[in-house]
């Protein structure tokens, strides 16, 4: 079975207490219980994680190199930040889904600009939880159109 890394950034431990009004009122724990379901009905297994340290995401992005076939991942405000990401992403190759709660484009201007983006598949924002429902199915679509080898 097909393993997927789902990456969390920093601040997104605090879902559901977190400005709601922006985020809704589901926890992590929530979103991870919806994405469990989601890839299982298609036939994916996840590997769920959160940190709010930049480093510990690299070498998660990193272990999924030997570990994973694709990786989705909201990186919270290192989105608009890291360049480590970056270039994390694009040195281990994964088919990558950039995921995001909120609709980035229609909040302040700094959160306009991602450095996940261009190491990314594609990118997935402003559907609350069901943005990480979405994105499963996109590394289905992806990793079913990727050239194996
Ligand atoms: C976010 C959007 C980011 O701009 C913000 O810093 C987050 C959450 C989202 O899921 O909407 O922490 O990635």
């Amino acid at each position: 079975m097909k393993m997927i890394y789902i990456l969390n950034g920093p601040n997104l431990n605090l879902l559901g207490t977190r400005e709601p009004e922006i985020y809704g009122a589901e926890t992590l724990a929530m979103v991870e219980e919806k994405c469990t379901i989601k890839a299982k009905a298609l036939g994916l297994s996840i590997d769920f994680r959160q940190s709010n340290v930049e480093g510990e995401l690299i070498n998660w992005i990193h272990e999924a190199r030997l570990k994973a076939q694709g990786i989705i991942i909201n990186a919270g405000a290192f989105t608009h930040t890291s360049v480590a990401l970056h270039d994390a992403l694009k040195g281990v190759g994964l088919p990558t889904i950039e995921v995001h709660l909120s609709n980035v484009y229609k909040r302040e201007s700094f959160r306009h600009h991602s450095y996940i983006s261009p190491a990314a598949h594609g990118v997935i924002c402003g559907f609350g939880p069901h943005s990480y429902e979405l994105a499963l199915d996109g590394i289905v679509s992806v990793l079913n159109t990727t050239r194996k080898g």
